[in-house]
């Protein structure tokens, strides 16, 4: 069997890094490249052959059937699981195996809902059955692994260890990471705690290691990112807009630029670096946007600048301001003639006067 037909999406986090976008949007349903972002990952699990796919839900829950329903569109069959409480990364895991219904012995996709990657999926597959392994995973190596658990494996690729955050270059043993797509024997599900929290990458997998199970390292260092902070996800919408970043769900070509169909975009506007502009979305006289996602209905009023941001839904940014780096919330407002640099977090509805914040002086 090297296919596998079912998937777990987890979706269920607060997403707090990239607040307040996810303030009334859970992560996964934030727009990247003008979809909803969990919609380029159900296109590329599809594209792999997954038929059935479970989304373990628990923060904002409400919001994903209305927009997926039952996933016909995405000739997909999707079940939605909602936690009560939140259940962790492995308590979601286990909280939806009812709905599995793979054989005991058969592969269950498991993807985090927050992860952008170019990652061969069948590949992931073909290679927990050559191995035989009871969970495999997508490893991918980073230059500073300094932020990230470390999975060192074996010259079989097996793996050897779990090491959380390491502290001191002599920690620094390997440069591959969990990349968070995993493949499960559908059994191995089962043997999670049931209702309570439970972290896969802090409990299970250790755990499994400890008590002898064969898990599998696959390293594939195609593209690969982590859209759980506000810079990485204007990023990871930006490559998928250039094409760097390979998604069958991109509404367009990919080009420099992505514009909606019912945005108003002046002749005189420069849009590039793969910025997009969502639907009904108004860009003013002589506007320029590098590489930014404008949300829906947002307005940018004529000669502001916007680079390497990400303007809320309704949102509207006065004309000269310039943004760079800036994280502007659903329905703010910011005058005309401000500055707003790197890191800025405007609140949804939160209303800046004109003038009123600046890096350089005004002269
Ligand atoms: P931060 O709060 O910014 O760290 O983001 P997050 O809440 O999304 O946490 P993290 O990035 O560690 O989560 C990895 C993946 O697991 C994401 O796709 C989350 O949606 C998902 N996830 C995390 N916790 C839970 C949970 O309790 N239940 C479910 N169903 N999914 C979860």
């Amino acid at each position: 069997m090297t296919e596998a037909r079912e998937a777990i999406l987890l979706v269920g986090g607060k997403g707090t890094r990239l607040r307040p976008l996810t303030v009334h949007t859970p992560k996964p349903m934030v727009p990247a490249a003008g979809v909803p972002f969990l919609t380029h990952q159900l296109a590329r699990a599809r594209a792999a052959g997954v038929e059935h796919i479970v989304l373990a839900t628990s923060y904002l829950a409400e919001v994903f059937e209305p927009y997926f329903g039952d996933g016909s569109s995405l000739g997909l069959s999707i079940e939605y699981v909602t936690e009560d409480e939140p259940l962790g990364t492995g308590g979601a895991i286990r909280n939806v195996a009812s709905r599995l219904t793979s054989g005991p012995d058969e592969p269950v996709i498991v993807f985090n809902g927050d992860i952008l990657t170019g990652l061969d999926i069948r590949a992931l597959v073909a290679a927990h059955a050559t191995s035989g392994a009871d969970v495999s995973l997508h490893l991918t190596r980073v230059e500073d692994p300094r932020a990230f658990g470390l999975v060192p494996t074996d010259d079989t690729g097996r793996v050897t260890a779990f090491l959380e955050k390491p502290q001191t270059p002599e920690e620094i043993v390997t440069d591959q990471i969990n990349a968070g797509a995993y493949v499960f024997r559908r059994s191995v599900v089962d043997t999670i705690p049931a209702g309570r929290p439970v972290s896969v990458e802090r409990e299970t997998f250790p755990g499994l290691l400890a008590s002898g199970a064969h898990l599998q390292g696959m390293v594939d260092s195609t593209y690969w990112l982590d859209l759980g902070t506000p810079q990485a996800f204007v990023r990871g919408s930006a490559d998928l807009v250039l094409g760097r970043a390979p998604s069958p769900a991109v509404p367009g070509r990919c080009g420099d630029r992505l514009v909606l169909p019912t945005a108003s975009v002046a002749a005189d506007a420069k849009l590039s670096g793969g910025t997009v502009v969502g639907e009904g979305a108004v860009i003013g006289e002589g506007a320029r946007i590098t590489g930014s996602t404008v949300l829906d209905g947002a307005v940018v009023e004529p000669g502001a600048v916007v680079t390497d941001s990400l303007i809320g839904a309704g949102a509207r940014i006065g004309s000269r301001s310039v943004l760079t780096g800036a994280v502007i919330g659903d329905g703010a407002h910011v005058g005309a003639d401000n500055e707003l640099r790197d890191g800025i977090r405007i609140w949804c509805g939160a209303v800046l006067p004109d003038a009123s914040v600046r890096f350089s002086s005004d002269q």
